[in-house]
């Protein structure tokens, strides 16, 4: 999620001294020092990289921008003739300044804070890469997966092909763990459901396992309710994050103790503040606390979040058994 975003004092004043949000993403000292800030505030378990999923487009050799409250923005692609100006070929030279921050990081890490890595699902940046940024209704990426089956493929491939490098890049620099997060998993309609979600994912697991065995995966369909069983036994993860929609106790008997579940405070929950959201958190521990569980929230900490309220609930988490 976005802990590093722009709740934080601290993140707004060097992202305001960068010309770019991607300029901060390739600048391993400032990619490395917003990583750490929420670290030292709140002394969580785990840390996640500062980065995002859309360097993998990038590096692939489409123009991507971020422009202040747009979003997004990339040339899109929407056919196999425009596929011939991207290539995988040499992805992680374009993303070694990810795997200095990477390092940087676990510099100054204290040793029990692990950090997770990540890489955006092939479907998820296939959605950004097709529609040209956010969207509404995915017309052109369900359009043109089910009109040229095999030049969407190819397109996958691609994306597997640089994201399964992209986070062996990670592993090898020191990451802890790696997320893959597919944001529209829910997008999907059913009967593509395996091809567009499952297949890939599984693609990408089995290619860094077989270079880095032993590597640790959370998943993050959102969205996809009750289908969480079926993406959990497919596709090789160890773990899968849960949106806030989903009923922990639902994931605690379906998911639990066979994978890691980790969710899913709303992040209104978070905005909001006080006993309502210790309230809300203290329901997700309850409902999790009998298997492997990461504390977390569903989705990103929007904006507006104060701080305080993060800090709030970083301390009742951490204040133990109950
Ligand atoms: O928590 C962290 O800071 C870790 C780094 C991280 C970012 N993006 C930094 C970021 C992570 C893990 C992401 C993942 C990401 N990026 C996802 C998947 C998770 C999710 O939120 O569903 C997606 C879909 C993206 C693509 C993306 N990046 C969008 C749609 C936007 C614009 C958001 C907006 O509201 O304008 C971004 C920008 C972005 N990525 C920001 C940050 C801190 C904010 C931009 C800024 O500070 O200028």
């Amino acid at each position: 999620m976005r802990q590093a975003g722009r709740y934080l004092p601290e993140y707004r004043e060097i992202r305001q001294n960068v010309s770019s949000f991607l300029d901060l993403c390739y600048t391993p000292d400032l990619a490395a020092e917003v990583t750490v800030q929420p670290v030292r505030r709140f002394h969580p378990d785990a840390a996640i990289l500062f980065s995002d999923i859309l360097v993998v487009p990038d590096a692939l050799g489409q123009s991507v921008k971020f422009s202040e409250g747009v979003g997004p923005q990339l040339e899109p692609v929407r056919s196999v003739d425009d596929l011939a100006s991207l290539s995988a070929e040499n992805t992680n030279i374009h993303l070694a300044p990810v795997f200095e921050t990477v390092r940087q990081v676990k510099a100054q890490l204290p040793e029990d804070v692990a950090l997770i890595g990540f890489a955006g699902a092939p479907w998820t940046v296939s959605t950004y890469m097709i529609e040209g940024g956010t969207s509404r209704d995915f017309a052109q990426t369900k359009a043109w997966a089910r009109r040229d089956p095999e030049g969407f493929d190819r397109l996958l491939a691609l994306l597997i092909a640089a994201t399964s490098d992209y986070l062996i890049g990670q592993i090898e620099a020191g990451a802890d763990a790696l997320q893959l997060f597919d944001t529209w998993a829910s997008a999907v309609p059913s009967d593509q459901f395996d091809r567009c979600v499952i297949a890939p994912t599984k693609a990408i697991i089995d290619n860094v396992r077989a270079a880095k065995p032993d590597t640790k995966f959370i998943g993050f369909p959102r969205g996809i309710g009750p289908a969480v069983a079926h993406y959990a036994a497919n596709t090789g993860v160890n773990g899968v994050g849960i949106d806030s929609a989903l009923a922990p106790v639902y994931a605690a008997k379906t998911l639990q103790p066979a994978y890691a579940v980790q969710g899913n405070l709303d992040p209104m929950a978070l905005l909001v503040g006080g006993e309502p959201m210790l309230k809300s958190a203290a329901a997700i521990i309850e409902a999790l606390s009998g298997g492997p569980f990461i504390f977390n929230l569903g989705h990103g900490v929007v904006p507006q979040t104060p701080p305080e309220h993060v800090e709030a609930l970083a301390d009742f988490i951490r204040s133990g058994d109950r």
